[in-house]
């Protein structure tokens, strides 16, 4: 095994950001493509491989840009077309890819499509939605944003029936049964990868289809077409492109949107390269609550294995709620208790939270989640402003409060834009905690101590060690259940330093080391099939004791943590 070109997205650190919240270049109070542009500089010197672009369509903006009216262009807002192609060859100059969202399942309900859908029962887009005279189709499916949404169904006095819609009912679904629609948003596919674009973060993909007498998620016409979806996109762009899943469902229901690897029931053809892994994301902040490695090790013990060529994408916050969809109903009792004791605080099934305020701008804890998440397998994706521990205003609405402009000096609205503080498309942080006079890039940039600098020597230290995104993972089980210990290591098939133009660099057996708990532990490993191997601190490239037969004994203060390289006697290869 090597990491060819096309598997470039295994061993890739992503970071995701809203064109509007970043950086506004024409002061309008919105950030646009050239601002991204001029940004480009900083996100290479973080480190950052591939960006995934939230949606910046135009649209009425009544799901942030997730409720599209036209899927061919960009909204003025953020620039033109032209902007967006140069913003591809300014990120590809500087050897990093770039994703945006493909969200095929709904448009918003002003686009042409459903307007003329709508319309009248003879119109050629009729049978682009989904229609009916009885609100009581697919009674099996969940309604997803419960807070604002009693139905599935909305009735639609212009067509006199009702429409079939999985998030807002200004987001009608599209009737993937209809093979017209499964057309028009493959050459919608086709003409943005056309402009250059390395491929998508593709949106509710369990959705697409509506069977009676199911739950109407993954259903097999689903997986069929993200098969053709695949088939279309690597045949055309011979291998080039990546496609990343937005499926919010257990272990078992996803790894089959990768594809063949043998499992029961593994779709017979490849689907996606990547896929998100949701669930582990609330068990990471539930063990370091519990200070009990057990919610981890038990999801990971639930994740099937996937296939060599795709890769898991974990996070630990992103632009949506902190989803507790995932989790059984005790678990998201207790995810409230701790982490939303304001009403304010939830969303539908989740927690409308950024990273930092969730663990009380704790430098410890944002440090220990940040190494476990870069240390499991995957890709670790991280959203803006989380490399400065930016946080959150749950006074704005929905999701709004986590998509906060970008903080990056002590300028006017924080160097975000030079627009009147009340033209900005949201308002900067305010809390004196968390405001830009506090917390921004400038200032973390000089603070050779900032958690900026720590996240980007963690990226630097990533890169150079490839095993994160290749190895395997096995978990250690010492008595205390606080640590949590788990070796990472390159199969014997990976290639050795040396071994040609392939080779793989770093470590080739990784021992990480975590203490979830707020106090000092100490913790016996039993590391003797190790007996002999040096353990060398991967931050400080500090040799420990050797490993002998007798239990290897640690100690970790607060939230302590430890990446261990294991080397064999005379050299790291066993
Ligand atoms: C998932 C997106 O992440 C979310 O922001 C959006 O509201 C829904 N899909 C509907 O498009």
């Amino acid at each position: 095994m090597n990491v060819s070109d096309s598997l470039w997205f295994k061993n890739a650190v992503f970071y995701e950001l809203p064109v509007r919240a970043f950086s506004d270049w024409n002061g309008d109070g919105i950030g646009d493509f050239r601002g991204l542009i001029d940004k480009l500089d900083y996100l290479q010197w973080l480190g950052v491989d591939c960006l995934w672009l939230l949606p910046f369509y135009p649209s009425p903006l009544r799901d942030d840009g997730y409720d599209i009216a036209d899927f061919r262009t960009v909204d003025p807002d953020y620039g033109s077309l032209e902007d967006f192609r140069e913003l591809l060859d300014e990120a590809h100059s500087r050897g990093m890819r770039v994703l945006t969202d493909l969200v095929l399942n709904h448009t918003s309900d002003q686009h042409p499509w459903f307007q003329q859908s709508r319309s009248s029962p003879a119109s050629p887009y009729r049978d682009w939605y989904v229609w009916s005279d009885d609100p009581r189709r697919f009674p099996g499916a969940r309604v997803i944003f419960t807070d604002s949404e009693v139905s599935n169904w909305t009735w639609d006095p212009a067509a006199n029936a009702y429409f079939w819609h999985r998030f807002y009912s200004h987001q009608p679904d599209l009737n993937f049964d209809n093979p017209e629609v499964r057309k028009a948003m493959l050459e919608v596919v086709f003409y943005w990868l056309d402009l250059g674009l390395d491929g998508f973060r593709c949106d509710a993909v369990p959705y697409l289809f509506e069977r009676e007498g199911t739950n109407c998620e993954n259903l097999p016409e689903t997986h069929a077409f993200l098969q053709e979806l695949r088939r279309e996109v690597d045949a055309r762009y011979h291998g080039t492109r990546v496609l990343l899943a937005e499926a919010n469902q257990w272990p078992s229901d996803v790894v089959r949107y990768f594809g063949p690897f043998g499992g029961a029931g593994a779709a017979p053809a490849p689907e996606f390269h990547m896929a998100f892994h949701f669930p582990l994301m609330p068990r990471l902040f539930m063990a370091i609550r519990q200070e009990a490695r057990r919610p981890i090790v038990d999801i990971l013990a639930q994740t099937p294995a996937i296939p060599d060529n795709c890769q898991w994408g974990l996070f630990l916050r992103n632009h949506d709620e902190l989803t507790l969809e995932m989790c059984t109903d005790e678990e998201r009792d207790y995810m409230y208790y701790e982490y939303a004791r304001d009403p304010r605080m939830k969303l539908n099934i989740g927690i409308r939270r950024r990273l930092a305020p969730i663990v009380d701008n704790s430098r410890r804890e944002i440090e220990l989640m940040n190494v476990v998440l870069f240390s499991m397998p995957g890709a670790p994706i991280v959203y803006y402003g989380d490399e400065i521990g930016m946080g959150d205003n749950i006074y704005l609405s929905d999701r709004n409060g986590v998509r906060t402009p970008m903080q990056w000096n002590v300028d006017r609205n924080g160097g975000f834009s030079k627009a009147p503080p009340e033209r900005l498309y949201a308002p900067l942080i305010q809390n004196p905690i968390y405001s830009f006079q506090a917390v921004n890039i400038e200032r973390q940039f000089q603070d050779t101590n900032s958690l900026l600098n720590w996240m980007r020597a963690l990226i630097q230290l990533r890169h150079r060690n490839p095993i994160f995104g290749l190895g395997g993972i096995s978990f250690l089980s010492p008595a205390n259940e606080r640590v949590l210990v788990y070796l990472r290591r390159l199969p014997k098939s990976a290639h050795r330093p040396g071994e040609g133009p392939d080779e793989l660099p770093g470590a080739r057996c990784v021992l990480v080391v975590a203490n979830l708990s707020r106090n000092s532990q100490a913790v016996e490993l039993d590391l003797s099939n190790f007996a002999g191997w040096t353990p060398y601190e991967m931050f400080g490239e500090i040799a420990f004791p050797p490993v002998t037969t007798t239990p290897y004994q640690l100690t970790l203060g607060p939230y302590g943590y430890f990446w261990f390289r294991l080397e064999a006697p005379g050299g790291q290869f066993e």
